[in-house]
């Protein structure tokens, strides 16, 4: 791989400021100074050191962040809105980093942001049927009948939403898990039996749990063991939770 493109891959340089830092002589690899970027350099043998740091390469980045509220789900927002990236450090920015699915502006919680857009498809694809958990509070009491006919599908604009589990702590709140991702589903969904979302956070992506620790608006890395659960579901079997 060219120098430059590792240095961009890493979200450390782009091509322009890669080719100033070599002309400045801040740029080795295995100990040699380098004054040209178009130079192949092996990622994985070679030791790259850029402005004194070594460069851990790695094409792909796992990153767990507790939304916090009023934040879109996207990159950059037409209207200016602030996204869910902005919460990033810029390097992670330049990695190509996005969030896998969306949560609505004033949902809470986990959301996987990643630059793999590979399993982000696959663990979004309806056919892979990752479950989510969110925990949610209602306005109004759910009876026993609501949760019957919630667990069982209702009719969210024409659709039948697949069967779920809906478990409650108190007459008006609970954690829900559905097997699906349609467009403001668990909103519609309590729309369905005539009550309303006052509060919702999602807990639960697949495999993935919110890690309590994280205060709103944090995030880090995926830990190995929690990538390679994710992957399970690239191979079709999602492990169990
Ligand atoms: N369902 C919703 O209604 N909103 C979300 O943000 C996620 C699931």
């Amino acid at each position: 791989m060219r120098l430059d493109k590792l240095l961009s891959e890493c979200g450390l340089a782009s091509r322009t400021e890669a080719k100033s830092a070599a002309r400045l002589g801040k740029i080795t690899v295995n100990g040699k100074v380098m004054t040209k970027t178009d130079v192949q350099v092996d990622p994985e043998r070679d030791s790259v050191v850029y402005g004194g740091l070594p460069v851990r390469y790695r094409r792909f980045v796992y990153l767990m962040l507790n939304k916090p509220d009023g934040y879109v789900s996207a990159t950059e927002d037409g209207r200016g809105e602030p996204v869910v990236t902005d919460l990033l450090p810029p390097e992670y920015r330049k990695m190509g980093v996005f969030p896998c699915g969306r949560l609505d502006k004033h949902t809470l919680g986990l959301m996987l942001i990643t630059n793999d857009g590979v399993l982000s498809h696959q663990l979004l694809a309806p056919k892979s049927h990752v479950s989510k958990s969110y925990g949610f509070r209602v306005k109004f009491p759910l009876s026993s009948s609501d949760l019957a006919q919630l667990e069982r599908g209702v009719d969210i604009g024409g659709y039948l939403t697949k069967p779920c589990r809906v478990e409650m702590t108190s007459e008006r709140e609970g954690v829900i898990t559905v097997t699906e991702g349609k467009y403001h589903q668990i909103k519609l969904m309590m729309e369905a039996v005539h009550n309303q979302i006052t509060y919702l956070e999602r807990l639960r992506f697949g495999t993935l749990a919110l890690d309590a620790s994280l205060a709103r608006g944090e995030w880090r890395e995926l830990s190995e063991e929690e990538i390679g659960s994710l992957q399970q579901i690239r191979k079709g079997i999602e492990p169990e939770t």
